[in-house]
């Protein structure tokens, strides 16, 4: 998916060493869940690679400014009755942030899963103090739907979660 400031695309095993130079960053991974690793190595790089690059459909994708991974992006669907439900989840690489390439990463992302794959509710869990991520959500066109108190614990500290949705309006059905 070819976008003004970036390209998304799959992961290839040659991203090992830029995926390790841009997540290798406490003020990534402060962010994100702990299954995220800080620090982060190039087995972990590898182990990532290796279980995403065979799935299909694709749901986890590397952002690629020039020809480099800089950064990740992707959506997971949940089961049973939230079957058509995915949880989206991103993080950027800190040199290039500030430049809308993760708004535009996932407007690309989210239009992806609601016409490939034929989602009909996006959803976002951020911290609820991560302002950047919420901005990046509210221009990316999501609704704030709640506030989830203490929903979270990130190095012993309980999180308020922000809840934000984007709901599909050509969903094709069950
Ligand atoms: C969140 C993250 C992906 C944002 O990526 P990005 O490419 O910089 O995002 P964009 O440039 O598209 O938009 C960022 C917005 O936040 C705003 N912003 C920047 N610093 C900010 C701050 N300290 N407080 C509030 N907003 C801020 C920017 O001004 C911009 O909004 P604007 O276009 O209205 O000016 C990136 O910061 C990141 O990887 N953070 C660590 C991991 C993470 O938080 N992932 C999301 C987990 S839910």
């Amino acid at each position: 998916m070819k976008g003004r400031y970036s390209t998304v695309r799959s992961w290839r095993t040659a991203d090992v060493p830029a995926l390790v130079r841009h997540a290798n960053n406490a003020n990534i991974a402060r962010q994100l869940r702990d299954r995220f690793p800080h620090p982060y190595t190039a087995a972990d790089a590898r182990r990532f690679i290796d279980g995403v690059v065979s799935a299909r459909p694709v749901i986890t994708f590397a952002i690629d400014v020039d020809d480099e991974a800089v950064g990740g992006i992707g959506f997971s669907p949940g089961s049973d009755v939230e079957r058509y439900s995915a949880e989206i989840g991103y993080w950027l690489a800190e040199a290039f942030w500030g430049r809308g390439i993760t708004t535009e990463a996932v407007r690309m992302v989210s239009a992806y899963a609601f016409d490939k794959c034929n989602v009909l509710r996006l959803f976002a869990l951020p911290f609820a103090d991560n302002a950047r991520s919420t901005r990046v959500l509210e221009k990316a066109g999501y609704t704030r739907e709640a506030i989830l108190r203490s929903s979270s614990v990130k190095a012993g500290i309980p999180r308020d979660q922000a809840l934000y949705a984007l709901i599909n309006p050509g969903w094709r059905g069950a």
